[in-house]
């Protein structure tokens, strides 16, 4: 049986979701504040009901799932109301701009044995899966440091800084591989454009067993760059979603303890290996996740992945502004 799903937001980004739900699931209900996009929708998508009222899709009695692709400050708002209706949620990154905000979410989620996934899309990415495998399978020896450039010209936003908007992708990746919730942070950045709104910012993590972690966040940039480094006691990899065949790279490089005469340290290169990563797509992948624990009514592990990130962002923030003040 097919997935009876309503989706808030119809933008840029939402209408990627709405493709998929349209593919995998019963897509109900499309709800958007604008009306032009309603009507371009309701052409595309003519076995939905087209509406500009979350309320009137929250009161389906038959709608099982919620999908919010609307504007971050919204988040939180629209998924509380959809879990008090008793509607299970998939709900872009992040999911809420405050630890407080994801906690009440979370507790909402529980009491209600509803799902509640937030949009971690790079998590279903293959080249992703790949770089968690080899962490875990211990083949990069220990994990010494991670780092992750997320840098393009564009796209340009006035309300969420380069931190909330780029900086929440890498953030979940590195909290992932790590498998910790970094002891100490520090961001700094910068507004050139709009007031208030830093468009780059360097970011810097220290986690309790002493890996440390380095973001590089930007839409003023020459090159378009999405790239996660982890370096490793014994190999490292480079995984690149830039590059079209070659996304991980494995490079056997690492260094030597002290010996010989002088005992300093040496280093050594071996092999560069490129597993073949699959293609297929991360948001497609994402979207049947949801559907499957819907489906089985499961909690997951995704909630609280989602509170991690939350914690971790709200720390940067706070740095951020400490630094500027
Ligand atoms: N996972 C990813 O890779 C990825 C990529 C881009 C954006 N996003 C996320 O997707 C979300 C949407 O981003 P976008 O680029 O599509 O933004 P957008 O501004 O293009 O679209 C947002 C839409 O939400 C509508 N909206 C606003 N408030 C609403 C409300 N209360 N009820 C119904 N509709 C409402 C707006 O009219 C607009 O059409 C953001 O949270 C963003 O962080 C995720």
């Amino acid at each position: 049986m097919s997935i009876r799903v309503g989706q808030a937001g119809l933008g840029e980004w939402g209408k990627n979701l709405v493709r998929n739900f349209d593919e995998l699931a019963d897509l109900a209900w499309l709800c958007d504040t604008s009306e032009e996009l309603r009507e371009r929708f309701a052409g595309r998508y003519p076995r939905a009901t087209l509406t500009a009222d979350f309320d009137e899709l929250l009161a389906d009695d038959e709608l099982e799932a919620v999908v919010i692709a609307t504007p971050v400050p919204t988040h939180h708002e629209l998924a509380r109301r959809a879990l008090e209706a008793g509607k299970h949620v998939f709900v872009e990154k992040p999911p809420a701009m405050r630890r407080e905000e994801m906690i009440e979410l979370l507790e909402l989620a529980r009491e209600r044995n509803l799902v509640l996934m937030p949009g971690h899309l790079l998590l279903y990415h293959p080249g992703v899966q790949r770089l968690k495998q080899l962490v875990d399978s211990g083949e990069l020896g220990e994990v010494l440091c991670v780092y992750g450039n997320r840098q393009n010209l564009g796209v340009i936003r006035s309300h969420e800084n380069a931190l909330w908007s780029l900086g929440v992708h890498d953030l979940s990746v590195i909290l992932h591989l790590v498998d910790e919730e970094p002891e100490s942070v520090w961001a700094h950045g910068t507004s050139f454009l709009t007031p208030g709104v830093e468009d780059v910012v360097f970011c810097y993590l220290r986690f309790p067993s002493g890996k440390v972690a380095h973001m590089h966040l930007s839409w003023l940039d020459t090159h378009k760059m999405r790239r996660m480094t982890v370096v490793g006691s014994k190999k490292m990899v480079v995984f690149d979603d830039m590059e079209l065949e070659r996304k991980v790279t494995i490079y056997d490089k690492g260094e030597e303890p002290p010996g010989g005469t002088y005992g300093e340290w040496r280093t050594r290169t071996g092999d560069i290996f490129s597993p073949k990563v699959g293609n297929d797509e991360p948001l497609r992948l994402e979207c049947r996740h949801f559907l499957e624990l819907t489906r089985e009514g499961s909690a997951g592990s995704e909630a609280r992945q989602g509170l991690v990130v939350v914690r971790a962002l709200e720390q940067l923030q706070t740095s951020l502004e400490a630094v500027l003040a």
